[in-house]
């Protein structure tokens, strides 16, 4: 029996006041500052307001040298980006939220020509299959990372992660998942290294690793540090990026090991079996770990919020919580809501302020 989606969870003394959170939603607003538009801060503000108990930033960028996929995105490494923050998190606060930063770095699915070391970096020179939805061309050939490029790479989140604490985050995210840096170390589809980075799976997971050791003592342990990961990549979305039930469970292991304070797991769709099998993604993961589980993927009204809690503890949406800024208080009435198409979420990218 699953737990009530409006039951209180405690998340590392964190008491959120239902299951349901925003998930991570890019807007690529900011302009020249890398500070989004007022209306898509006022939008995450006017979530909190309106009921979720957490709120995911968009996917901050983590450096000024070659994490950049998309043109538009923030950052959080100057006190000006932190001082535009610092509302955002007082309010999201101040409406009985919690506000979580979701930090990332694109890797081979950066984009060059907005970057200002006019690069990608990459576990191995390999592009993705699929070629930049953006541009309609394929990605460029990324430079292999180096140990020095690690070091610098581990230093943006960092900084990241301490830009985030000054301007008043609950906690941080680092984003593991939908194909980018962090995930194509993970995989053997993009990671041919023959070095420690690369090879056997605590191999692949030594990135993931290094990055949360060197996170972990900017965020105090009253905060929260969470660890997102997927199945698929945005740029490759029909590829596969973990083989077998068994590489999922035992990465699942190496991350449980780890001094986080939840596992947020992106799938397409949490009803669908993985691997083979006939389990969910989030069974399989529960079935190897007790850590706070967020779960997301086609979760669109109450029967399917409850539904995704069977195995999960938060469930996170997306396209509803960006369309309907009443998703929270339909979901409690029970109301028949849509699915939304990906297409719909394009309102995402526009000039329209965000309802
Ligand atoms: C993603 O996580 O899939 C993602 C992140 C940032 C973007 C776009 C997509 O700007």
């Amino acid at each position: 029996m699953s737990k009530d989606i409006f039951s209180e969870f405690n998340l590392n003394g964190h008491v959120l006041r239902n299951r349901l959170g925003v998930a991570p939603m890019t807007r690529m607003s900011s302009v020249a500052d890398s500070i989004p538009r007022p209306d898509v801060l006022d939008f995450l503000v006017r979530r909190a307001e309106n009921g979720a108990a957490l709120v995911f930033t968009e996917a901050i960028v983590t450096d000024y040298e070659s994490a950049q996929g998309y043109p538009g995105q923030a950052r959080l490494l100057t006190q000006r980006q932190i001082d535009a923050w610092k509302p955002v998190t007082a309010a999201i606060r101040h409406h009985g939220a919690v506000s979580v930063l979701q930090m990332f770095h694109c890797g081979r699915m950066a984009w060059p020509e907005i970057n200002p070391a006019g690069r990608s970096i990459a576990p191995s020179a390999l592009t993705p299959r699929q070629d930049n939805p953006l541009t309609g061309k394929p990605y460029p050939v990324p430079d292999t990372i180096s140990l020095f490029d690690i070091d610098h790479v581990i230093n943006g989140f960092v900084e990241t992660a301490r830009g985030a604490m000054a301007a008043g985050f609950d906690g941080v995210e680092i984003h593991g998942a939908h194909g980018y840096l962090i995930s194509q170390f993970l995989s053997t589809y993009a990671n041919q290294r023959m070095d420690g980075y690369g090879g056997s799976l605590e191999n692949r997971f030594r990135l993931a690793h290094d990055i949360i050791a060197a996170v972990r003592p900017v965020v105090p342990r009253e905060r929260l540090l969470t660890f997102r990961i997927s199945n698929w990549g945005v740029a490759d979305p029909d590829v596969s990026l973990f083989e077998t039930r068994e590489e999922w469970q035992s990465l699942m292991k190496l991350l449980a090991a780890e001094p986080l304070d939840a596992i947020s797991v992106s799938t397409y769709d949490f009803k669908a079996p993985g691997f083979g099998t006939d389990q969910t993604i989030a069974a399989l993961t529960r079935a190897v770990t007790d850590l706070p589980l967020m779960i997301c993927g086609k979760i669109h009204d109450r029967p399917t919020a409850q539904a995704a809690l069977e195995h999960a503890d938060i469930v996170l949406a997306a396209k509803s919580f960006l369309l309907n800024p009443n998703f929270v208080s339909d979901v409690r009435e029970g109301r028949e809501l849509p699915l939304h198409r990906s297409t719909e979420a394009d309102v995402a990218y526009t000039e329209a302020p965000l309802i």
